[in-house]
């Protein structure tokens, strides 16, 4: 193929790239906004080198007219994540898309490679709006922690290197070191928990100070200042170092201070 078939060729694959991209990232940006936890930490995308195509379809003895059948990762999109099991929900979340179909999927995160390659691939059909109509085009996704994603830009990089000639010694070592990316990914997993206890409790107390402050307001409207001031004054101890048990307290007393000049001032 001659260099501007290439691009015609290559064209479309761009644009799935570029539209996946964006589709995966506004998945961060839609849940950002809300104020929700985001499987999604980021994403990067890339289209297959010229270079990299032909040794791939030297080494599998593919056809030309065959190369959009058979090679599934000219377009490539890689989903990172902060934690395992958010590639679990990235995976749902691909499931239910009806903007792209699963061909099949990989699931080397439990069948780890033997080289220690830990990553969930899915490759997908994807419809690409070119302007001769709709083409469909193969994407491979892979999705795969932070701790995933170093180990497997690493060993890459050793194996361009050495061009699968790798020392036994770095072999091994690489093996070691996706076991250490593999402890780091279980460490993080019970710090998630942690972290989201720590959220939770957090948005009780937010829920309580507000409800208080409510009622304190209401309190100052009915022209109970001295009340309304004491109220205040406790209210700010808590909000420095009270349990939800001090708030639970407070915003009852609150409530049946309410309830009794409400009902004298009927
Ligand atoms: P391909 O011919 O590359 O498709 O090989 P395959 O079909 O045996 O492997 P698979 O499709 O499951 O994985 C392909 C992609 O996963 C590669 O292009 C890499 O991006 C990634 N991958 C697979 N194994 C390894 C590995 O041991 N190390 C690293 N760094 N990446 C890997
Ligand atoms: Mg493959």
């Amino acid at each position: 193929m001659a260099i501007t078939q290439w691009k015609t060729f290559l064209f479309p694959y761009e644009q799935a790239v570029n539209e996946l991209k964006v589709k995966f990232k506004s998945i961060r940006t839609e849940l950002r906004r809300k104020n929700d936890y985001s499987p999604v930490e980021f994403v990067t995308g890339r289209v297959k080198e010229i270079n990299s195509i032909l040794e791939k379809v030297n080494k599998y003895d593919i056809p030309i007219d065959r190369i959009e059948y058979e090679l599934e990762d000219i377009a490539g999109i890689r989903i990172m994540c902060q934690f395992v099991d958010d590639i679990w929900t990235v995976i749902n979340i691909i499931r239910e898309r009806k903007d792209m179909q699963i061909v099949y999927e990989k699931d080397y995160v439990t069948n780890v490679k033997e080289s220690g390659y830990r990553s969930y691939h899915i490759v997908i059909k994807y419809p690409v709006n070119m302007s001769t109509g709709l083409k469909m085009i193969l994407a491979e996704i892979q999705i795969r922690t932070l701790a995933m994603n170093f180990w497997a830009t690493i060993e890459h990089s050793l194996n361009y290197k050495y061009r699968k000639d790798l020392p036994e010694d770095v072999r091994e070592r690489l093996k070691n070191a996706a076991h250490a990316a593999y402890k780091l990914d279980e460490e993080m997993r019970i710090i998630k928990g942690e972290i989201m206890d720590a959220q939770k409790l957090f948005e009780i107390k937010s829920s309580l100070v507000t409800r208080i402050s409510d009622n304190i307001l209401a309190l100052t409207n009915l022209g109970k200042h001295i009340e309304a001031a004491r109220y205040r004054e406790q209210l700010n101890r808590f909000l420095e170092n009270g349990e939800v048990i001090d708030l639970t307290n407070l915003l009852s007393s609150t409530e049946k201070t309410l309830t009794m000049y409400k009902h004298r001032s009927y």
